[in-house]
């Protein structure tokens, strides 16, 4: 089995790169938060609140998801890919992730992943502390707030209509915290990873970083 882990904070650029480093490597991506994505998005439609800890639990058990290799989502066999986009679903997915027996649902799907594609890039914030603490790199990537609020911004879908930088980098900030100072598996950069602060550079730049210690960690 071959496993990249690149994690890092909410709009860094994690996913972009993912899919890129995947696609030219012609390795599986894997896009953990879409997974806490979809749970969230299954409680919304059956009126599970972000604090029912339980029912939450009992949800993500049950939960038919499938993640396609080149990124497609599915639930109950339907794409879902947008809808899990929404700023309605950003705004409870942290809430969703910080349970803990959501969180061992997930990983197991995502080690299944890993085992079904066998060679996998992987995107979250835990991938390289907890998910797969053996992958064959790890890299963390960092920017700093008001860049990564830019960044989102220039994305459609995810945030409200007619959102600035302010209230994009106030919303992210939330996030950041929820997901940095959770009990189980917050977001942190693990001993081994490379940090790499992208705050500076493009999005090139960004791939071009990753791309040389990807060379040197595994075989194309
Ligand atoms: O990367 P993203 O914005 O799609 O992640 C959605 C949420 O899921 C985010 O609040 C952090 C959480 N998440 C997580 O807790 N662990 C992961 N491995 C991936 C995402």
């Amino acid at each position: 089995m071959g496993v990249i882990a690149i994690d890092g904070p909410a709009g860094v650029g994690k996913s972009t790169i993912a899919r890129q480093v995947a696609a030219k490597l012609g390795w599986a991506y894997l896009d953990s938060g879409a997974m806490y994505r979809v749970l969230a998005h299954a409680a919304r439609q059956a009126g599970v609140g972000g604090s029912d800890e339980a029912a939450l639990a009992a949800l993500a058990a049950s939960l038919d998801l499938v993640l396609e290799p080149g990124g497609r989502v599915l639930l109950d066999g339907q794409d879902v890919s947008e809808a899990i986009r929404t700023p309605e679903v950003t705004a409870l997915v942290s809430k969703v992730a910080a349970v803990g027996a959501v969180r061992q649902v997930m990983v197991a799907h995502q080690r299944r992943f890993a085992e079904r594609n066998e060679r996998v890039v992987a995107e979250g914030r835990d991938i390289g502390t907890v998910v797969f603490p053996d992958a064959d790199l790890k890299i963390f990537l960092d920017a700093e707030p008001s860049e990564r609020a830019r960044r989102r911004l220039a994305q459609a879908g995810e945030v409200p209509d007619g959102a600035d930088v302010a209230a994009v980098e106030a919303d992210l900030a939330v996030r950041d915290h929820r997901d940095r100072t959770r009990a189980v598996a917050p977001l942190a950069q693990a001993t081994d990873a490379e940090r790499i602060d992208t705050s500076q550079m493009t999005l090139r730049e960004v791939f071009d970083a990753v791309w040389v210690r990807v060379r040197s960690a595994v075989r194309p």
